[in-house]
């Protein structure tokens, strides 16, 4: 068992002993019956029909039909490797602990063990990997204090800044609830309704949307969080990956050329490298600011669709992961890995980031249902450090987490009959004072189209051009008042974006001789064009 604390209860439940007759490979059933008639029903006569004592037939079916768990809601395509953190020791040229008191962070070349998980996020559990889509990228450190996970994606920014809207843009992102058919109209709606989605729209359908392989693409945290020194002061914190590899992303006629042949092309690549002991690396990097509104700038500081600008607030080098051990069960390692917002260690803390602390309910709220309540005693996502809790039992508890020499009798907190006792606290509490009205109300400093009309004039020509090119193919498949409604959109970023995408529609309609919105689809249909991406 991967926690020394943990008590089976089962005794020798581990023992290796053979049968007579029974070598190691010799087939069981999970009782440990050994199965001498793995080819044929036991039947009346050998055409049937069967009879119902077929233990060890109905055993090997049932379980077979019960193989598939629910597969996330988002991101359920993902590979994952194992690896290690390494740490600077210092944020930049200061020393780390002027900002924060995470123990993982303070020794230069200290080391905390890893586990990755590389996703796409709208497309279901077998999709190709060639999709336009932001990718994930969760990374859990095992450390000495307990679990932190850094759920981030490869993009800096997000589509929404409110976690109320969640649901409403997955859904407009996946499938049609009638013909299970994604539509670039469903998008389109949801978009131009919510202008904030503006700058990771812009970044998605350039070739940032369509990272070449997990490998040669950036992470970042998105939300803001806060860190915690030994005194208790806060700064505000984002994270960073940069990857040593290099960043490649594709066009959409290169993805084309990929998915013919392989739609399982980044999977295959991490895994190949890792196996070949070409290790990819990637350097953690943060930006901070002090914990306050900032109303010299014109952004909020908590607005995930905001990226920090590099020139005010530095990218500082904290450490280094390598990723260099496959997973051995992609079920058990891969597919069951749980990672959530909420699992942070001591010196590290939320901000008032109203999107994160949406996420931070999600996360474990989904995984109790998709991998059941005791998800947090499987080998990956249990800390690798003692652990002693009053949670008992539920589906699936596979142990007690208790202490060695804990009075098993006491599941509760407090006693004074030798059960578990609250740790000490070694720093002072951090209490920021909060107070206001309770209000349903946006952010103030909304901006939604300022970064996103700098970010489009960064782009070099081929990233404009493919970014134009695949905005006109989705939006010649909507209705006339949505392509108004992103132009108008576009326009605010950059006179010259929105002019570019109405030409580009003009000419697709003329040469489509395309009017009717009907008569796209149908174009759309028939060229194969992006129906099955965004
Ligand atoms: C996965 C919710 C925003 C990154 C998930 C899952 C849920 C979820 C329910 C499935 C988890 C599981 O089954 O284990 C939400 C909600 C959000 C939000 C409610 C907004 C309010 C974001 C943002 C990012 C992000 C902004 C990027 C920083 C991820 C990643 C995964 C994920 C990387 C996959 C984790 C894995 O590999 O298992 N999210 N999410 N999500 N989310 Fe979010």
């Amino acid at each position: 068992l991967e926690n020394g604390n943990a008590s089976t209860g089962a005794g020798d439940a581990l023992d290796h002993r053979l049968a007579e007759g029974e070598d190691q490979q010799t087939l069981t059933t999970r009782q440990g019956h050994p199965v001498t008639y793995n080819q044929n029903l036991r039947t009346v006569g050998n055409r049937g029909p069967a009879t119902l004592e077929n233990y060890h037939f109905i055993e090997k079916i049932s379980h077979f039909d019960r193989e598939r768990i629910p597969e996330r809601v988002v991101h359920a395509r993902g590979a994952g490797a194992h690896g290690y953190f390494e740490a600077y020791g210092k944020a930049g040229n200061e020393p780390i602990d002027k900002y924060t008191r995470a123990k993982l962070f303070q020794e230069a070349g200290k080391q905390t063990p890893v586990f990755v998980r590389f996703s796409s996020v709208i497309h279901g559990g077998h999709s190709p990997e060639t999709l336009r889509d932001p990718r994930g990228f969760a990374v859990k450190f095992y450390t000495e204090d307990g679990n932190w996970d850094l759920v981030g994606n490869n993009l800096k920014i997000f589509f929404i800044r409110d976690a109320i809207k969640f649901p409403d843009m997955i859904h407009a992102f996946k499938p049609d609830p009638v013909t299970n058919i994604q539509h670039p109209e469903r998008f389109f709606d949801f978009c131009s309704n919510s202008p904030e989605t503006i700058h990771m729209v812009t970044f998605v359908y350039s070739p940032w949307g369509i990272p070449a392989n997990y490998r040669q693409m950036q992470g970042s945290g998105v939300n803001t969080y806060k860190w915690l020194n030994k005194e208790g002061k806060a700064v505000l914190v984002k994270y960073h990956w940069e990857p040593k590899q290099g960043i490649k992303n594709l066009t959409s006629q290169e993805a084309a050329a990929i998915q013919t042949k392989n739609f399982n092309h980044a999977t295959q690549d991490l895994y190949e490298a890792i196996k070949k002991g070409e290790y990819p690396e990637w350097e953690l990097l943060v930006q901070i600011m002090s914990d306050d509104e900032h109303p010299e700038l014109d952004f909020d500081p908590l607005d995930d669709t905001k990226i920090w600008p590099k020139d005010q607030f530095p990218w500082l080098p904290i450490g280094r992961m390598v990723l260099n051990k496959n997973p051995e069960n992609y079920f058990a390692e891969v597919e069951q890995a749980a990672f959530g917002t909420g699992v942070l260690v001591d010196g590290l803390d939320f901000s008032d980031d109203k999107m994160l602390q949406g996420r931070t309910f999600s996360y474990s709220d989904t995984q109790r249902y998709r991998v059941g309540a005791n998800y947090l005693q499987l080998p990956i996502n249990a800390p690798k450090k003692h652990v002693s809790t009053n949670q008992r039992d539920g589906q699936m508890a596979f142990y007690v987490d208790q202490a060695p020499g804990q009075n098993p009798h006491v599941n509760y907190e407090p006693s004074s009959m030798n059960g578990l006792k609250e740790a000490p606290k070694q720093y002072p509490d951090y209490t920021p004072h909060i107070a206001g009205k309770l209000v349903r109300e946006s952010i103030e400093r909304t901006n939604d189209f300022e970064q996103a009309g700098d970010t489009y004039r960064s782009f070099d020509d081929v990233e404009r051009t493919d970014l134009i090119h695949n905005l006109v193919t989705d939006l010649a498949v909507c209705r006339p008042q949505i392509q108004e409604r992103m132009i108008e959109l576009f326009t605010k970023c950059d006179p010259d974006y929105g002019r570019q995408v109405a030409e580009g529609l003009k000419s697709y309609r003329y040469q489509h001789k395309l009017d009717k919105k009907e008569q796209a689809v149908q174009e759309a249909e028939q060229k194969g064009h992006s129906t099955d991406s965004y």
